[in-house]
């Protein structure tokens, strides 16, 4: 059990001045603004998702969502939970401006992605690092060229790039790793790729689509303390998860969703809401 040591109940959001100061590093902010952000006691509630009466309806006919309300301030760690087919992956797919609302507003950093403009989607993409279930490496690319090639699609000039990739590579753990094929990596190694092309951007937003669903427990704690690392450098988090043990230990906030609609939002949540403990919903 040293694995999950250090760890307890470290949920809630609670910076010290040097984390803001890493946190502004990471978003490429300047020192005056450092400083600004360190005496503005609101800084860390200010939100930067916002979903306003969000329906999602498929043409199928389904109905995903159903008037979902949420905020998100910077800086956040949110889980989403709940059932199969609650609707958690079409909340994400709206984040990341896959799927468009059927009804309703969502803002992400101050822009509603609804009314966002097909040329704006590139630059938008950029702030947002995604990780899924399934890696989705491309196969016939080494580990360098699979993170290389988000900067590339983006028109990244080639000494951005040789900077860039060994420092993600580095961040996750990969160094070493460069010219190897993801058939030759272990589940646990092909997601720190993804999460490595994630980061590559230095987004602010990182998204994530059950990451851990296909690895083992060990191995997906370790890639569970990456993104904590991610968020403690100042990344807004959302994660959908079945992962209960690790929703459980680390006491974040929780969303749970049911029948697309929001049943829980619990600040220091865990994976299922245990009514008959309520002393445990009062700490
Ligand atoms: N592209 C789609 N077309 C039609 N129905 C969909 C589509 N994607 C998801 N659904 C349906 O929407 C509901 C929510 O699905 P989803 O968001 O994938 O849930 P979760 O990720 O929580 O399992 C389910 O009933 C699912 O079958
Ligand atoms: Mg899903």
């Amino acid at each position: 059990m040293a694995l999950w040591e250090g760890f307890g109940n470290s949920g809630g959001i609670g910076y010290t001045a040097r984390d803001l100061a890493t946190r502004a590093f990471w978003r490429g902010t300047s020192q005056q603004e450092t400083h600004l952000m360190v005496l503005t006691p609101d800084f860390d509630t200010r939100p930067v998702i916002s979903f306003q009466h969000v329906w999602k309806t498929y043409p199928t006919g389904t109905e995903a969502l159903r008037d979902v309300n949420l905020v998100v301030p910077e800086g956040d760690f949110v889980f989403l939970v709940g059932p199969s087919g609650a609707g958690k992956s079409t909340l994400v797919r709206l984040l990341i401006r896959e799927e468009k609302p059927s009804k309703g507003k969502i803002f992400v950093d101050g822009t509603e992605l609804g009314r966002m403009k097909r040329r704006q989607l590139p630059r938008y993409r950029r702030k947002v690092g995604l990780v899924f279930q399934d890696f989705k490496l491309l196969p016939n690319l080494t580990v360098y060229e699979n993170v290389a090639f988000a900067l590339r699609v983006h028109g990244e000039a080639e000494h951005t790039i040789k900077s860039r990739v060994p420092e993600a590579l580095d961040t996750v753990g990969l160094a070493g790793k460069e010219n190897t094929y993801p058939a030759n990596l272990s589940g646990g190694e092909q997601q720190r790729v993804a999460i490595a092309r994630a980061l590559v951007h230095a987004p602010r937003f990182i998204i994530a689509d059950e990451p851990t669903g296909n690895l083992d427990p060990a191995t997906a704690w370790e890639i569970m303390q990456l993104f904590l690392r991610i968020n403690a450098r100042g990344a807004t988090v959302v994660m959908a998860t079945h992962n209960r043990e690790i929703v459980d230990l680390l006491r974040r906030r929780v969303i749970a969703i049911d029948a697309g609609q929001i049943a829980r939002d619990d600040r220091s949540g865990r994976y299922h809401d245990d009514l008959s403990k309520p002393q445990i919903r009062a700490q």
